[in-house]
């Protein structure tokens, strides 16, 4: 069996180890922009090409007759990778671009959360002009402001964050209107959550819960990065969680999965990820993303019990039904070595010196090698992920292997230590009164 990655970070290396793990031995084959030393390592071949060059994945793809694919990031989704390689006869896991949208065009997404009466949709309203703009942030008085496109997470803007008051929140919205249409939304308090599913058109697989931390330094401080860590607990559900708030995240990726393939005809094929916040009243969609979440993925394929090849061809051939797709009953937690200075002035191509990891697992992201030695660039740079009986203990673990980690780096140690998640628990405990 021959399996195609599409993808060179973190996500796509823990994509990649997990398809190792198979008994049946599948032959790894990846398309990367850059070579990821983790990824390389497992493969039989690989193409360093941009993930959206579409004619070059599937010229690759068709060349080295690859008998599946599954595709990484949120960038070649967009650009129709998954239509193409489907109609060169790949089946492929990652979903067509009528419905990726779901993660690419946010105006797209609330309008159709709202018009199939998807739950958990904010308070929103989307303008391509400033048209009644200044009126509906006063209605609200609490925004948040978001471009619709794809930004990475960048362009969002918060009110009490980025945002200071209703007049920045308008500018910050007028600015953005000079380039793409702008949704803004109620501003949700709460504990934020990521869960995951294996999605085959019409079936889902959910993984455990995930909390992942933005922020770049200790204690949620200091600007938004693409994730600094995250973790996961024993139970599925995350400890300033109850079982009902997971159900309800459940119903909303169903609603969603089947709505989508009433709208647009498509069935939905690949990973979706919801981000929720669990506000006073309720779990609230963030946002969808048609793709695993760097890092969360880090964080739920090393639990996967099911052989991943067996996953992947249920999620393209829609068997997902037949399939019973395990995860270990352990907790996780992950952190992220990033250059020094992430994410405002990343110091690119220092030496990185990666020692004993001990019993904790290694995932290369954005990292080059060069005779022999690895060098950062200016994002994430490689995460650390144990797996324990605690996320007590997996901290300690995944603590003991990042301080094995050498270079002109930054990390958070806080993330799943008992003292952040108190916080977290209590601030949850502040918002629901109880
Ligand atoms: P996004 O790019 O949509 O993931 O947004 C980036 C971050 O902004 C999210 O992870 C949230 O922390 C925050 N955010 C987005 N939308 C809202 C909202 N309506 N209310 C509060 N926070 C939000
Ligand atoms: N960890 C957030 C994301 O992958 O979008």
């Amino acid at each position: 069996m021959k399996v195609l990655v599409i993808g060179g970070g973190g996500r796509e290396h823990a994509i990649a180890k997990a398809i190792a793990r198979s008994p049946k031995h599948p032959e790894i084959y990846a398309v990367m922009a850059k070579q990821n030393p983790g990824i390389a390592r497992l493969c039989k071949d690989f193409l360093l090409e941009k993930e959206t060059n579409v004619k070059w994945v599937v010229d690759y793809a068709t060349a080295n007759k690859i008998d599946i694919a599954i595709i990484g990031p949120e960038a070649p989704l967009a650009a129709g990778l998954a239509n193409s390689l489907e109609d060169a006869g790949i089946p492929v896991a990652g979903p067509k671009k009528e419905v990726a949208c779901i993660e690419f065009d946010k105006a797209w997404a609330r309008d159709f959360m709202n018009d199939n009466n998807i739950d958990g949709c904010p308070a929103y309203r989307v303008f391509s002009s400033d048209e009644g703009l200044k009126e509906f942030i006063a209605e609200l008085k609490d925004v948040a402001v978001k471009p619709a496109g794809l930004t990475g997470g960048k362009g969002v803007r918060i009110m009490g964050d980025q945002l200071t008051d209703t007049n920045e929140a308008y500018e910050y919205a007028k600015e953005l209107l000079e380039n793409d249409s702008v949704v803004i939304e109620e501003n949700l308090k709460g504990e934020e959550f990521t869960l995951q599913a294996f999605v085959d058109g019409e079936n889902l697989a959910f993984a455990p819960c995930v909390q992942d931390h933005k922020r770049a330094f200790e204690n949620d401080l200091g600007p938004n990065t693409g994730g600094m860590g995250a973790y996961s607990d024993v139970d599925v559900i995350l400890p300033f969680m109850v079982a009902e708030d997971l159900e309800t995240g459940k119903k909303i990726m169903k609603q969603t999965v089947k709505a989508l393939k009433s709208v647009t005809g498509v069935g939905y094929k690949g990973i979706l990820y919801g981000q929720f916040i669990l506000t006073k009243a309720g779990p609230k969609v963030i946002e969808f993303n048609a793709r695993f979440g760097d890092p969360e993925a880090m964080n739920v394929l090393p639990l996967l019990e099911t052989d991943m090849t067996d996953v992947i061809d249920a999620i393209a051939n829609g068997k997902l039904g037949d399939l019973e797709v395990k995860f270990a009953k352990k907790a996780t937690v992950c952190k992220y070595v990033v250059p020094a200075g992430y994410p405002d002035n990343p110091d690119a191509d220092k030496e990185v010196i990666f020692g004993d990891m001990g019993d904790a697992i290694l995932f290369y992201s954005s990292v080059y090698e060069m005779n022999g030695k690895i060098y950062t660039t200016s994002s994430r740079s490689a995460a650390v992920v144990a797996v324990a009986d605690s996320i007590k203990k997996a901290e300690l673990l995944a603590q003991e292997g990042i301080e094995n980690i050498i270079g002109d780096l930054h990390y958070r140690s806080d993330i799943g230590t008992e003292a952040l998640i108190a916080k977290k628990v209590n601030h949850m405990k502040e918002i629901r009164g109880y």
